[in-house]
């Protein structure tokens, strides 16, 4: 063990070679992302799928009973090859034998303490709290939120496990209390770059709640396609998307995704990013784009000076504020060029009749009447950080979503304007960083800067982002699993002391082999996760 410590320190501060390979051994029945407060016993149960049962006890709704039956089926198919009835007869008087024997747990009660029927749509301040006991006088999953029992039911099916030399499943006795370090613990999907089809989409969103990831966030255009089909606009998609029928999400499908979600405890919040990254909506709606004057772009980005615009977006949003029951819009903001704005003459007159000096006054400009557009149609805004960092006005409701390095300095100061903040700096899921970069991401903190507990206060989360400029459908699973767990374990589990962000090399040996067993898992579940360290072999 000391040995093996060593070896992580050593390759740690070596920075990982490809010369020494670390065996890494998988946990049994450890907890991805890791629960607050834990206790496990050498006691354990036997679990047979065929006959295992869960017994709803409490309240309940179709979320929570949907919940169940997937579960059910979760943990009876990933590990039917086992032929566990047949097997595990011949291999029933060694467990019987063992003094640690509990007894088969062929049911767990699932115990909601509130009515759900009216918790309809999970939503940013959801509670996500739920305690497991599992122990010799009870057997149960208890919350007071449907949200709390998907969460709880997530980590019961992660506790079983194989047992060595037999065909048993089994499960420690075990009490776990636990609830999220953060409430906005998301996942940012570029459906733009490359289209990437619906089951891969409904496939991710599984992926999300075996990490207990709650925010789908769909970056669901941008410059090269369109692939939402608007009811209202259809020549968005119809002329922007990379094919009008086959690369395009139709109104049924987005409501999928919505209702797919939903059943997870995961929200939907979608981004229409403007002013930049809008060249594809050019291609439908005539004159809303600046038309670039000498320079080798012929369009630039929506161009403010055209009250049209607004009128259109006013309408586009009104769709979007009826599609989506998620009540947070992304309004992007990020990386507008300026060049184009300061070749059109247009604009440059429109600046002088408001006494503009400054670009970034523009976008300011823009995006202040987009948030009050938006506003009016009950939406809360998240925006990318450059509309802070350009000095915008914003309304405490909206949150700063931080995506540059430096991102200690930034979270200061958005922090210190009392803005809410959203961290993803450090998890870029398209920064290739070799054999188990996974433990970047988990080196990477949200609380990583120097500001007071009012501020941190203001940390409402992060979230990986999978920009697909280099991912399509035939690799994009594999790329964010388990990388993305990284990110999805720093926002759910708790640091101790509070503000203490170091990562210790036992720290990462110990996500190292939870990781290793929790991507077996995914595979057993149908997800095309890599591998997340050196040689090994999934049993
Ligand atoms: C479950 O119990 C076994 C046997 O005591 C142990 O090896 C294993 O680490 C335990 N699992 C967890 C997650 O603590
Ligand atoms: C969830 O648990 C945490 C930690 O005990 C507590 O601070 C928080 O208030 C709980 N949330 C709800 C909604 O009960
Ligand atoms: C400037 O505005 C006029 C009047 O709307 C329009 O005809 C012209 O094309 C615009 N020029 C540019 C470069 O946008
Ligand atoms: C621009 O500045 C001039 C002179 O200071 C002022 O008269 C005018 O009202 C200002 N216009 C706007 C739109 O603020
Ligand atoms: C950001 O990190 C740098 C380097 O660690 C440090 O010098 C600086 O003080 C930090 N800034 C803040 C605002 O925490
Ligand atoms: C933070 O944690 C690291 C690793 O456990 C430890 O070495 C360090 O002393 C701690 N620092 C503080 C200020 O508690």
């Amino acid at each position: 063990m000391l040995l093996l410590e060593l070896l992580l320190v050593f390759q740690y501060i070596l920075g990982i070679t490809a010369t020494i390979l670390l065996p890494i051994t998988p946990t049994k029945g450890g907890v991805v992302p890791l629960p607050q407060k834990s206790e496990t016993y050498r006691d354990f149960f036997v679990i047979r799928p065929s006959v295992f049962r869960f017994k709803v006890t409490g309240y309940s709704c179709s979320i929570l009973d949907e919940a169940t039956i997937r579960y059910w089926i979760l943990i009876s198919e990933s590990f039917s090859y086992f032929d566990l009835e047949k097997k595990s007869q011949l291999h029933k008087k060694i467990w019987k034998e063992n003094v640690n024997y509990l007894g088969l747990l062929d049911s767990l009660s699932v115990h909601l303490e509130n009515d759900c029927t009216n918790d309809e749509m999970p939503h940013l301040h959801m509670n996500e709290n739920y305690t497991i006991q599992l122990d010799q006088t009870q057997q149960v999953i208890r919350s007071s939120s449907v949200w709390g029992i998907l969460r709880g039911l997530e980590t019961f099916s992660q506790l079983i496990y194989k047992a060595d030399d037999t065909y048993t499943l089994i499960v420690n006795s075990t009490k776990i209390t636990d609830f999220p370090r953060f409430s906005h613990r998301g996942l940012l999907l570029d459906t733009a770059r490359h289209f990437i089809p619906m089951r891969l989409i409904l496939k991710t969103l599984d992926a999300m709640s075996f990490n207990k990831l709650n925010v789908f966030h769909w970056h669901i255009v941008d410059d090269q396609s369109f692939p939402y089909k608007s009811s209202k606009f259809p020549d968005l998609s119809d002329k922007g998307a990379y094919h009008p029928e086959a690369a395009v999400y139709n109104p049924e499908d987005v409501e999928k995704v919505i209702s797919y979600a939903r059943k997870r405890g995961i929200r939907v919040v979608v981004e229409f990013d403007t002013p930049g990254h809008t060249l594809s909506w050019g291609n439908g709606i005539k004159n809303i784009l600046t038309e670039c004057v000498g320079i080798a772009d012929k369009f630039g980005p929506m161009d403010p000076s055209k009250p049209k615009l607004y009128q259109f977006l006013n309408d586009f949003f009104q769709e979007i504020s009826e599609v989506f029951p998620e009540r947070y819009v992304h309004l992007g903001g990020d990386e507008v060029p300026f060049d184009c704005w300061e070749s059109n003459p247009n604009i440059s007159q429109f600046m002088k009749s408001l006494n503009l000096t400054d670009y970034s006054d523009l976008e300011g400009y823009y995006i202040n009447k987009l948030i009050d557009l938006v506003t009016k149609k009950k939406l809360n805004s998240i925006v990318w950080e450059e509309v802070f960092d350009n000095g915008v006005e914003l309304s405490d409701s909206t949150i700063v979503h931080v995506w540059k390095g430096d991102f200690n300095t930034t979270l200061y100061k958005v922090t210190e304007a009392r803005k809410k903040a959203l961290l993803s700096s450090c998890w870029y899921l398209d920064h290739l960083g070799g054999v188990q970069d996974w433990i970047n991401y988990y080196r990477c903190d949200p609380y990583d800067f120097s500001g007071s507990d009012e501020q941190k206060n203001l940390i409402l989360g992060g979230e990986a982002c999978m920009w697909s400029e280099a991912v399509n459908e035939y690799n994009v699973m594999s790329r964010v699993w388990p990388r993305a767990c990284a990110a999805a374990e720093k926002l759910w589990s708790s640091i101790t002391p509070r503000d203490n962000t170091t990562i210790t090399p036992a720290q990462i040996e110990n996500m190292g082999s939870r990781l290793e067993e929790h991507t077996c898992r995914m595979n057993r579940r149908g997800i095309e996760a890599e591998p997340p360290n050196w040689p090994s072999y999934c049993y």
